[in-house]
């Protein structure tokens, strides 16, 4: 043979297909999904893919696959770029063995992996398979292993996102689980440990694979997922999107942008966006957008625990990951739930070195029984750790309510919070002005004639002795105190400030946070 044979062979096995295949990508078009090959070249820059292991074959030989052995079997994997930044992709192929895995599938995905990991490139996955294949046994079940025992090396390192584009089933989940962020694509999509048919058997319960693993119940109600997106292809683009936050890995600093908007804008709607009434509600959402960088702010977890805020902006072309109480939902509360979102985007902005702004108005904890009895206690906790244990530039802007102990928990002075701002508007107080009355002069009120008339009277008192700022500023708690307008050129001095914070805990292997 010579060499111009042997490039024709070369070319012969790429273009190698066959009927069964292609009837296969047209199922794939008719449910209204991509291939993993046009998926990738949706997320990447044009051209710029290196396919790693198209030639890899299944060495199996049990269950009647012997005979069929497509090339690069069901993943495609390999490196490219992303507005000119590496990146680095496996994208299971359901068109092949419906993108099942096994041993040379997680060979292929682990390599990919492990590059990305040395060279310090953010990892992608696209999800879309049926799970362990089942002619290949146990060794479906460790190539997962591999998977995760890689995702957990590589967390904290290189930024890790999934996105979940068709199905994936079983302890399958449990890869995209372990990564950064979780994008799910709306109706072609399902995430679960066992599905309705087990279901029913075992519980009875009636449930469709929507209502049990799609995007919304996701999204909405177990946290699992971060982003829904209505198709393939605007999921791809808001990863891509996602990336311009982000920095390649945990020893780089966060992409800079040259900024449109004036790092000394002074926003005068914020003067008004405080109601008089504090009882009252407002959007923080909408707070944050006047006060980042083009009004530009990519909420994470937009459907989970909405009483709390969180997601990426930009303050003077720097990247700041933001955390809000949110007034127009259980009246910015926190509860379980907005308690873990938070712990866990907090502990992302500390590992990839993204400061941290957080904007308080928080009248307390949750009350009841469900969350007590929840775990409320522990799950508290745990935004309290991430807080504390960040050492990432952290700001705090208090914008109207702080209350007891959930006014610590919100990244206080206490845990070492770098920079503390307070509105003029702000209440810092152990609790709200009606609770406290009541507590303190609980038996001479009851016993006084005008018991109500002297309620009002004190808790007017109470008002205006507490609820201020000046007091946390006279003690230092309260760095300034800052009229609205003046906030966004006041946090971009701050951060300016702080851009050389250098933070060293003591030497541990790991702290215990309360799981
Ligand atoms: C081998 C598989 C497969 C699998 C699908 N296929 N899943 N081959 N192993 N796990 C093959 C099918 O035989 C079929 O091949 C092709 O992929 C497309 O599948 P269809 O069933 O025709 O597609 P669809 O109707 O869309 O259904 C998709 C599906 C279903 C819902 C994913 O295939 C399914 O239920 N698969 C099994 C899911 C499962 O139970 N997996 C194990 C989960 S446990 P042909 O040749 O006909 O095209 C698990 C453990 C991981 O994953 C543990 C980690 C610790």
């Amino acid at each position: 043979m010579n060499t111009d044979d042997r490039i024709r062979r070369l070319q012969e096995l790429r273009a190698e297909t066959s009927a069964a295949h292609e009837r296969a990508i047209d199922r794939q078009h008719e449910r209204g999904k991509h291939t993993a090959r046009e998926r990738i070249e949706m997320l990447l820059d044009k051209g710029s893919f290196q396919e790693m292991d198209a030639l890899v074959r299944h060495q199996a030989t049990g269950f009647g696959i012997q005979g069929n052995r497509p090339l690069g079997d069901a993943v495609i994997t390999g490196w490219g770029t992303v507005d000119g930044r590496k990146i680095f992709i496996f994208a299971e192929d359901f068109t092949v063995y419906g993108g099942s895995l096994g041993e040379v599938v997680a060979d292929k995905i682990t390599k990919v992996m492990d590059l990305a990991l040395e060279v310090g490139a953010p990892l992608i996955g696209l999800k879309d398979s049926g799970g362990a294949r089942i002619q290949e046994g146990v060794v479906s079940l460790d190539g997962y292993g591999r998977i995760f025992e890689r995702n957990v090396r590589a967390s904290g390192v290189i930024p890790q996102i999934s996105v979940i584009m068709g199905p994936c089933a079983g302890g399958a989940v449990y890869s995209p689980a372990l990564t950064d962020f979780v994008y799910q694509v709306n109706e072609t999509s399902h995430l679960f440990i066992t599905g309705p048919d087990v279901i029913k058997a075992v519980t009875g319960e009636e449930v469709t694979f929507e209502e049990l693993g799609g995007a919304h119940s996701h999204a909405a109600i177990s946290g699992v997922t971060h982003f829904v997106a209505s198709e393939d292809r605007t999921a791809l683009e808001e990863v891509r999107y996602l990336l311009s936050f982000l920095p390649a890995n945990n020893m780089e600093s966060t992409p800079f942008f040259t900024p449109t908007d004036k790092p000394d804008r002074m926003e005068e709607e914020l003067t008004s966006i405080i109601p008089d009434s504090s009882n009252q509600p407002y959007d923080m959402v909408r707070l944050l957008q006047l006060v980042v960088d083009d009004g530009e702010f990519y909420q994470v977890h937009e459907h989970f625990a909405q009483n709390i805020v969180v997601g990426l902006a930009r303050l003077d072309g720097y990247t700041v990951g933001i955390v809000g109480n949110q007034p127009s939902a259980l009246a910015g509360t926190l509860d379980i739930n907005a308690s873990v979102k938070a712990a866990r985007f907090v502990r992302f902005c500390d590992a990839f070195n993204i400061p941290i702004v957080t904007f308080v108005d928080v009248p307390g904890f949750l009350p009841g029984v469900d969350q007590e009895h929840g775990g409320i206690i522990r799950h508290g906790a745990k935004l309290l750790y991430a807080y504390a244990e960040a050492t990432v530039p952290k700001i705090t802007v208090i914008t109207r309510k702080a209350y007891g102990g959930a006014y610590v928990v919100m990244n206080s002075r206490s845990l070492r919070a770098d920079l503390v701002y307070a509105w003029p508007s702000a209440e810092i107080a152990v609790m709200g002005a009606p609770g406290a009355v009541e507590i303190i002069h609980r038996s001479e009120l009851a016993a006084a004639e005008d018991g109500d008339e002297q309620r009002s009277q004190l808790i007017e008192e109470y008002e205006t002795t507490f609820n201020n700022p000046y007091l946390a500023a006279e003690i230092g708690l309260v760095d300034e105190v800052v009229e609205p307008r003046e906030i966004r050129p006041r946090l971009i001095r701050a951060l300016d400030m702080l851009r050389t914070k250098r933070e060293t805990p003591p030497p541990k292997k790991h702290g215990n946070i309360p799981l």
